[in-house]
């Protein structure tokens, strides 16, 4: 059976802790694996602006002994000049896995459905599945463990990130507390499916409408940009409600006094992060980039070996 990772749960808790061993082993040696020695070829899809993404999933890839083909998801034309179903089986005879960012979740469900190679979610509205590999590595190496310590997620909960921190995070055995305004919690269905896990994790979830309630006592502070990709439409209506829930000093206060800030970036300074925090010792927003590449080789190796 083809294995895919579209979101975060497509991995079961111990399968989540297996792919973070072998990225942090990944990084420790990072020429050591070679599964796409040939070299074979990983289609990168890009229907949306990238760079993390591209230029890690690029970098991994040639580490990997394998060959990264970028796919320009504009001249491609998906869903205009043929669908996603088409598209799947040509790019499955061409390469030995598929990343794709794109808008719709059941867009990715549909490419892993019909291509016959595993499929890698780059980004979705609903989901960022790599980032999150990316973010518990990142908390791994910087508070030892991930099990039991307190997440505050603060700003935008009904975006992708704070989807995936929800669901992540919770099968890591982590307590997530998004503090986030009325109508931008995370997803309701999301929300169930990471209390269920947590209840064999001992994760768990609570939503607050309150910044300082989210953050007091938290190990990890994570936030992400107010006005995701595709919802540019909307900045207004969100430059008005958001403001009280950006990370501050004075908000980062409240947290433990050793908590670590995170952010996926792209960053706005002055909105949802302020400088002094973003630049600051607390923040650990780089060394996410850099796992960027780590976490998705090791997915990619993980995935290919099962599939
Ligand atoms: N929530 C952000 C993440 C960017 C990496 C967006 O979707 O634009």
């Amino acid at each position: 059976m083809t294995r895919h990772f579209l979101r975060d749960d497509d991995l079961t808790p111990e399968e989540q802790a297996e792919v973070l061993a072998l990225a942090a082993t990944m990084k420790a040696d990072q020429f050591g694996h070679r599964p796409l020695e040939g070299p074979r070829t990983v289609a990168l899809v890009f229907d949306r602006p990238t760079l993390r993404t591209q230029v890690s999933f690029a970098a991994g890839i040639a580490e990997l002994g394998g060959h990264p083909m970028t796919v320009d998801g504009g001249l491609a034309a998906m869903g205009k000049r043929e669908g996603v179903e088409d598209v799947a089986r040509v790019l499955g005879r061409q390469a030995s896995a598929i990343v794709w960012r794109t808008a719709h979740q059941s867009d990715v469900e549909i490419m892993a459905e019909r291509s016959g190679v595993p499929v890698v979610n780059a980004l979705t509205d609903e989901f960022h599945p790599c980032q999150l590999l990316a973010d518990l590595q990142t908390v791994q190496e910087h508070k030892g463990r991930l099990a039991g310590l307190r997440v505050a997620f603060v700003g935008d909960g009904a975006c992708n990130m704070g989807n995936s921190w929800v669901l992540a995070g919770a099968m890591a055995g982590m307590q997530v507390s998004v503090g986030a305004p009325e109508g931008y919690w995370p997803d309701a269905d999301v929300v169930a499916r990471a209390r269920e896990i947590g209840s064999g994790t001992g994760g768990s979830v609570e939503l607050t409408h309150d910044p300082v309630e989210a953050v007091t006592a938290a190990d990890v502070v994570v936030t992400d940009s107010w006005v995701s990709m595709g919802r540019e439409e909307e900045s207004q209506d969100r430059l008005r409600v958001f403001p009280p829930y950006g990370i501050t000093s004075e908000l980062l206060g409240h947290a433990a006094d050793d908590a670590i800030v995170m952010h996926c970036l792209p960053a706005y300074r002055g909105k949802e992060i302020a400088e002094e925090v973003l630049e600051g010792p607390q923040s650990v927003v780089w060394d996410e980039a850099e796992n960027r590449r780590h976490a998705q080789k090791a997915i990619l190796m993980w995935l290919l070996e099962r599939s």
